[in-house]
């Protein structure tokens, strides 16, 4: 983010804090959003057609994969993918399903190997996706002599600032993911986070709608309350700055000691060591950026009332590798992680909440703006017919007849 932008953020927050106000919506009233938005299965399964198998979904870091054979898998609705670092230094995605009869191939979430044999037959495939070996394959003469055509069907699948992004769909339109990340990437980008070493990653199935743990993340009136001994003393309450780039989010929630900048040149105004920057990189993950680390969710639909959360912090180079910072920012570790749990402690009492009916909808104040963009972007592309088209059998899909 350049200079200027910093500049112009933190003038904006000063002028909050001091008017005792905060970033808010435009229109003078709440946004109501109805609770069968999170239990509605068939509302789950049009925003799986519409969303997620069609849109370039994050689905983790750089630093995950640091050598050929580091792999890494997710499930995005129906569809099981593998992400693995090949010996040409590249990731790639693939769709996580054996060719010969369909197992899923890789069943651990993350890992090294070499190849990558299926527990059924042991169909083995390298990490380029190529089909290398098949177990007396005089009974496959078609596949032994063109092995070629049976390799695991590959994703599209980008870098980009660190993070790789997949598309499920194999026959979606490709987006060009500089534009579909917009000003986010570039923030992204500016940042550095590519160099960044990951800790502490996890996976965790909760039982709530995928939204919710966005709902928490995108507004800090709750932190006086919901976070009141670990981040409420560090940062301004409910005062916050809010821009969207498309349907991606950036929210910046300023520290206390931003008050003091009012004394210092503007020249040396630094918005990252005076605040934490929020981003949803739509539609599946959360970034929370410090200074010199980050905290990052790639959240998934588990069914419409359960959601795999996977979570890793990243940490600067410089920080991991210098001893005299390590008990600095292991604190600040600890802290994400307690903070962690007051957040999901909440969300999963809300789904409760919901589940038993009290509520026909959840309200969203004017300061929770960012939430209603978070949900405006998931009706819009809920009403986008592009998503209609019909899937395509792949050209190179093997056809035959069986001899009787
Ligand atoms: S299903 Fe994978 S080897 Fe048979
Ligand atoms: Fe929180």
């Amino acid at each position: 983010m350049d200079h200027s932008t910093q500049v112009g953020i933190i003038q904006k927050l000063l002028e909050f804090n001091e008017q005792r106000t905060t970033d808010m919506a435009g229109q003078e009233s709440e946004y109501f959003n109805p609770v069968t938005v999170y239990t509605d299965p068939e509302r789950l399964s049009a925003e799986l057609k519409q969303i997620w198998y069609r849109r370039p979904l994050s689905v983790g870091h750089v630093a995950e994969f640091p050598k050929a054979g580091d792999f890494k898998t997710v499930q995005v609705g129906k569809v099981p993918i593998l992400v693995v670092r090949g010996k040409d230094d590249r990731i790639r995605a693939f769709v996580n399903v054996c060719r010969h009869r369909g197992t899923v191939l890789e069943e651990r979430e993350t890992g090294h190997a070499n190849t990558f044999a299926c527990p059924y037959h042991a169909w083995t495939y390298g990490a380029d996706g190529a089909l290398r070996h098949v177990p007396d394959d005089f009974g496959f003469p078609e596949v032994a002599s063109d092995k070629g055509r049976f390799g695991l069907r590959e994703l599209w699948s980008q870098v980009h600032a660190g993070f790789v992004y997949v598309q499920a769909d194999g026959n979606a339109p490709e987006r060009e993911l500089v534009d579909w990340l917009d000003e986010v990437g570039k923030d992204l980008q500016d940042l550095g986070l590519a160099e960044y070493v990951a800790l502490e990653p996890s996976t965790v199935r909760h039982p709530v709608n995928w939204k919710l743990p966005f709902d928490i993340f995108l507004e800090n009136y709750h932190t006086k309350f919901t976070h009141r001994t670990t981040i409420y003393p560090v940062f301004l309450s409910n005062v916050g700055k809010f821009d969207s780039f498309g349907s991606h989010i950036r929210c910046v929630l300023p520290r206390r000691e931003i008050t003091e900048l009012r004394h210092i040149d503007e020249a040396k105004w630094d918005l990252v060591e005076q605040s934490t920057l929020l981003y949803v990189v739509w539609p599946n993950t959360m970034i929370a950026v410090l200074p010199e680390h980050a905290a990052v969710w790639h959240v998934y639909p588990d069914g419409v009332d359960h959601s795999t959360m996977n979570f890793y912090a990243l940490l600067a180079r410089r920080l991991y590798e210098a001893e005299a910072e390590a008990e600095k920012w292991q604190k600040s570790l600890k802290v994400i992680q307690k903070v962690k749990r007051e957040d999901a402690a909440r969300f999963l009492s809300i789904q409760q909440g919901m589940n038993s009916g009290g509520n026909s909808a959840l309200t969203f104040g004017r300061y929770e703006k960012a939430i209603a963009w978070f949900h405006q972007s998931i009706e819009e592309a809920l009403a986008d017919s592009e998503g209609d088209t019909p899937q395509e059998v792949p050209a190179d899909a093997p056809t035959g007849t069986v001899a009787r």
